[in-house]
């Protein structure tokens, strides 16, 4: 009899789940992790079947393992269909009348800020001086949050989270910096309210179809979601896209004399590495698999990252080729719940890493080891110093 026993809290779990997940999609595809008080599906087909069969795979009571209660219900990750599909085509509609295009050159411009502070100090931590500060300034311009906040934001929306990996519960700390947000994003909507400008939180607002809007709860849960969800996987992945190009050589030097490559080595980090590795689904009627009954009310991960190196779907899948394309990766979801923000990363990390890569055209890691957030959904480096030449 084996003791294997996955862990979804683990810290190993956060430092190097591949050979973990590899474990889960040969010898047990529908796994029911007992420290996690969760099925966990790893294989490709699984995987996107769960994403896409939503009248089984609710998301009604949260999409991550240790959801915030608040959260449930109300936002567009946090719903099924028939509310979900009418919350999500007016946030739809709300970014529609916003050209990503428009945010190109405010995003350059704060990125080389960024980068001349780098140069000046000569080192450079990616995620706090260049990933997140970039991010967040973009983030904030499409939203129209004001710029001298990042800072606060971001130590607020990573502490919301995090997770305390010995008792796996949200912190204090952590409900603390969710009810900031929410208060937070509360007045920006306030503001909006008496005076309409050129923003997405402005366009979420006056978001109408057939003459029926959001209820205010909605609109704040979405807002402070778009806000949270922006700020860590956009972020994260960019850092995850820098680790991929420092660890391959050949393709940062590939990249930077080609910036064209650029769709290429971005879809092949989100399969290889995505930022968002696990979303949490909840059964709402018994449904078998591989010969195991998950039953009704059973809350299943599905683990967007482990389908992302199943070697039935991608040959070859722990080789990082960013001439592979892959077609179909889960790097950002699939089905009803694939990531909404979508184009605007994509314009973001496209936007951020061309600037960085004009002015610096090298760099390495400097630590071999990693540290890695504890998070059951998200996975980032704590720091990652880059030595530049
Ligand atoms: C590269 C960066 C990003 C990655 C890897 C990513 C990944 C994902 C994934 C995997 C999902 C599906 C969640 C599920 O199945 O339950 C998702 C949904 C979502 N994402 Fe992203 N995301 C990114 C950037 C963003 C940004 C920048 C925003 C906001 C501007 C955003 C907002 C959302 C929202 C609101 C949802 C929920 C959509 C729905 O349920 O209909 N994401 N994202």
């Amino acid at each position: 009899l084996s003791n294997f026993v996955c862990d979804p809290y683990s810290r190993e779990l956060d430092s190097d789940p591949f050979p973990i997940y590899k474990r889960l999609r040969d010898e047990y595809p529908c796994y029911w992790s007992e420290p996690g008080d969760c099925w966990m599906l790893t294989r490709y087909a699984d995987v996107t079947n769960a994403a896409r069969n939503w009248e089984v795979f609710s998301s009604a009571s949260g999409n991550m393992l240790d959801d915030i209660p608040e959260r449930t219900g109300v936002t567009l990750g946090t719903t099924d269909p028939p509310r979900h599909d009418h919350m999500r085509s007016l946030i739809q509609f709300a970014f529609g009348r916003q050209q990503n295009e428009y945010l190109v050159e405010p995003t350059r411009e704060i990125a080389n800020k960024a980068i001349d502070k780098a140069l000046e100090a000569g080192h450079l931590e990616f995620i706090s001086d260049y990933s997140s500060p970039v991010t967040i300034g973009a983030l904030s311009y499409l939203l129209g949050i004001p710029q001298d906040q990042s800072e606060t934001l971001r130590a607020h929306v990573v502490q919301i989270l995090q997770t305390d990996p010995e008792t796996r519960k949200k912190t204090q700390a952590s409900m603390d910096s969710f009810q900031w947000l929410k208060e937070y994003t509360g007045s920006l909507l306030a503001a909006r309210r008496e005076k309409p400008t050129d923003d997405l939180l402005t366009y979420i607002l006056q978001a109408e179809i057939d003459g029926k809007k959001m209820q205010e709860l909605e609109v704040q849960m979405t807002s402070l979601t778009l806000i949270m969800a922006g700020v860590e996987s956009a972020s994260s992945f960019m850092a995850m896209l820098a680790l991929n190009l420092a660890d391959h050589p050949d393709a940062q030097r590939r990249l930077v004399n080609d910036p064209q490559l650029m769709p290429q080595v971005m879809e092949e980090s989100l399969r290889y590495n995505t930022s968002a590795q696990r979303f949490r689904r909840t059964a709402s009627r018994d449904f078998e698999l591989h010969g195991e009954t998950i039953r009704a009310g059973d809350k299943v991960m599905n683990c967007y990252g482990a389908a992302n190196r199943d070697e039935r779907q991608f040959p070859d899948p722990d080789t990082y080729d960013i001439d592979r394309r892959p077609k179909q990766h889960l790097g950002m979801g699939t089905g009803k719940h694939v990531c909404i923000g979508a184009p605007f990363a994509r314009m973001l990390v496209r936007t951020a890493m061309s600037a960085f890569h004009e002015r610096i055209p090298e760099y390495h890691r400097v630590a071999d080891q990693l540290d890695w957030i504890p998070s059951t959904t998200f996975r980032s480096p704590v720091a990652l110093d880059l030595e530049l030449p």
